[in-house]
């Protein structure tokens, strides 16, 4: 069994799939207050505000146009076809990994298509709309349904197990991610700290660019599935 691979991702990676990444000048968070829509507190003030917000997402996901592209598909080739484990750990709250053919993610800021109940934490698999007059299909209270994704303010899912996952491996690679934002962005060094080889594909230098042993600058679709067959081919050394 060969050295196990992390792989974390962020907004650039669903950029080319035609989902808007957070940070770009025409990004989601210069036309949206942050705090307005991915707070709980957002969410207290305007409920309807915020369910409209994460519904007009979902519904991007319905939408044909988007699909998994090539870096998606590089990254299912790898975890089938890579002699060890290959576990994505995805920023993204859009369902192209799954399209893409990885099997082992971990949604660290949640998913759009669950949703949580506030009230008895149950999550359901949840395609349309929410509203706030719908109940919880498990305790039956009418208003505590809420997208299940990771706010401000808010643990990211899973961390114990991530944890692991960073300290175990022998190559972390980082893919679409500006490095803004923590625990995520503090990835890289926990993986370096125990020995693992770091690469960060980005279509710029992101913040946290120096702390990795190679950048390599550019899109997605087009450096992950080279990157992929080099792993594949024994041509990176970890
Ligand atoms: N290929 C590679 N990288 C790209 C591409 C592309 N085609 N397009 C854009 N990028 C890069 C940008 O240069 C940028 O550095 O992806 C990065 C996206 O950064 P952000 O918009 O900040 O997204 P992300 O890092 O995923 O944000 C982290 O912040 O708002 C929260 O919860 C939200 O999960 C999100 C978190």
């Amino acid at each position: 069994m060969k050295g196990s691979i992390v792989i974390l991702t962020g907004a650039g990676i669903s950029a080319e799939s035609g989902i808007e990444t957070f940070r770009a000048a025409d990004g989601l968070w210069a036309n949206h207050r942050v705090d307005e829509v991915a707070t709980p507190e957002g969410f207290a003030a305007n409920p309807v505000l915020v369910q409209n917000f994460y519904n007009q997402r979902r519904g991007q996901l319905r939408d044909e146009a988007i699909q998994a592209h090539a870096a998606h598909y590089a990254l299912g080739k790898l975890e089938r076809e890579y002699q060890g484990v290959v576990t994505v750990v995805t920023q993204n709250i859009d369902n192209l990994h799954e399209a893409g053919g990885s099997r082992r993610i971990i949604h660290m800021h949640g998913e759009l298509l669950k949703s949580l109940c506030s009230s008895c934490g149950r999550r359901e698999p949840l395609e349309g709309d929410l509203t706030v007059d719908m109940s919880c299909p498990a305790c039956g209270r009418t208003g505590t349904l809420r997208p299940d994704v990771v706010w401000f303010g808010e643990m990211p899912y899973r961390m114990d197990e991530i944890m692991e996952l960073l300290e175990e491996c022998a190559l972390f690679i980082s893919i679409g991610t500006s490095g803004h934002v923590y625990p995520a962005a503090g990835f890289v060094e926990t993986a370096a700290a125990h020995g693992a080889r770091t690469i960060e594909i980005n279509l710029e230098p992101s913040r946290i660019r120096s702390r990795f042993d190679e950048h390599r600058q550019g899109k997605a679709g087009e450096l992950v599935p080279v990157l992929v067959e080099e792993i594949l081919q024994g041509h990176i050394r970890f």
